[in-house]
């Protein structure tokens, strides 16, 4: 049976293109999956779902992402933007924009390209997994799954992140409120999904934010290995890597950043 954690109903945006409803779990696999079902099975639109826990949290690429109980904020909205499916890249841009926003008054937070929130040594504070569905040039939905480190020690971490992951509390040398960075969180994505509707790109903002321009990067990206020097991003969000060979075009991908040129 589901349990609900009616607290997280104080950050409810009515009104607002996104969080006018929050259905807030106390447990869950993923919030990911139970926003799918909200978009493939209604009429859902700004829709957040939000859990204290998920115990099968999925990141990007198949990997597994960590949110044990009362650690991160783990929320994922469903959303039917009035898009054009080749704008998908952008909806990306403009979540990992929000949330950087959203996280901006509690600790300086960076975007390592495409939508990592990362603190200013590198180490992950955040990610996105935006999962669409596309019929035929429209963007038909998306969910935008969003999870953030929120007050989560570095002894208390799993192995595998304690070296790459830092959380936001730790940034800020405070205790964060959850309920209040969720109510940030859905307030800048209705403002991004609102300016990208209306045909306002993200590009120039998130070239401001974005740590990894500047940046020595190599890549297994879908277009095979590339190693070089992030010049700058395309006007569809790819990232530009000056390689030996030439300007490469990333769309997605794995990337890790080596450092300064
Ligand atoms: C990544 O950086 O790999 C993306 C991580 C996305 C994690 C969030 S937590 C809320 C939502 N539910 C999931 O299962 N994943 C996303």
């Amino acid at each position: 049976m589901m349990a609900f954690n009616t607290s997280w109903l104080e950050a409810v945006r009515p009104g607002r293109r996104v969080g006018h409803t929050i259905e807030a779990h106390v447990s869950i696999g993923s919030t990911n999956d139970r926003a799918r079902e909200l978009l493939l099975d209604g009429d859902a639109d700004g829709v957040a779902v939000v859990a204290d826990e998920q115990t099968s949290g999925r990141g990007r690429r198949g990997r597994v992402w960590h949110s044990p109980r009362g650690r991160s904020l783990a929320v994922s909205v469903v959303v039917r933007p009035m898009l054009a499916a080749a704008d998908a890249p952008m909806l990306s841009l403009a979540a990992a924009l929000a949330v950087a926003e959203a996280c901006a008054p509690v600790a300086p937070v960076r975007l390592k390209w495409p939508n990592d929130v990362v603190a200013a040594d590198g180490r992950k504070v955040g990610g996105i997994l935006i999962e669409t569905i596309i019929d035929g040039d429209r963007l038909a939905g998306a969910v935008i799954g969003i999870g953030i480190n929120v007050d989560w020690r570095r002894s208390d971490m799993p192995n595998d992140i304690r070296d790459l992951a830092v959380a936001l509390g730790e940034l800020a040398g405070a205790p964060v409120d959850r309920i209040v960075l969720l109510g940030r969180v859905l307030d800048a994505l209705s403002d991004e999904i609102d300016r990208l509707e209306r045909g306002e790109l993200p590009l120039d903002r998130y070239r401001e934010l974005c740590a990894t321009l500047g940046q020595v990067v190599s890549t297994d990206g879908d277009g095979g290995a590339t190693r070089g020097l992030a010049v700058g991003l395309g006007s569809h969000g790819e990232l530009l890597i000056q390689a030996d060979d030439g300007i490469h075009e990333l769309a997605g991908g794995d990337l890790a950043v080596i450092g300064r040129a």
